[in-house]
């Protein structure tokens, strides 16, 4: 490691973190406009927090207003990286694996 002016200098790559949070969109848009909440998003948020605990898996999960995805909701992204569309609850088990291979990834 180099220092220079303050600033810590390194070649190393920075360490991938394992994912902390799922962020579910959320947004409703009563209407003609198609949203995440119109679609029953609101009920992914506890049934994905209870799916993880009981996987005992370290997972924030979040609803958050919206990814600008609203055609293909109800939509979720891991952490920062891969998006899921349409999800319904069925669809827990392969939210939970892609949990898992993006935290398999750090
Ligand atoms: S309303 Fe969910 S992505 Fe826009």
């Amino acid at each position: 490691m180099e220092k220079d002016k303050g600033w810590n200098l390194t070649t190393e790559e920075p360490k991938k973190q394992p994912v902390t949070w799922v962020y579910v969109c959320v947004n409703r848009r009563p209407g003609a406009e198609p949203s995440c909440g119109e679609r029953g998003s609101d009920a992914l948020v506890p049934a994905i927090e209870a799916r993880c605990r009981s996987e005992g898996m370290a997972v924030e999960v979040a609803g958050v207003p919206c990814f600008g995805k609203c055609a293909h909701g109800p939509n979720l992204r891991i952490g920062g990286g891969r998006f899921f569309h349409g999800v319904r609850a069925d669809d827990l088990d392969d939210v939970i694996v892609g949990i898992a291979d993006q935290s398999d990834d750090a």
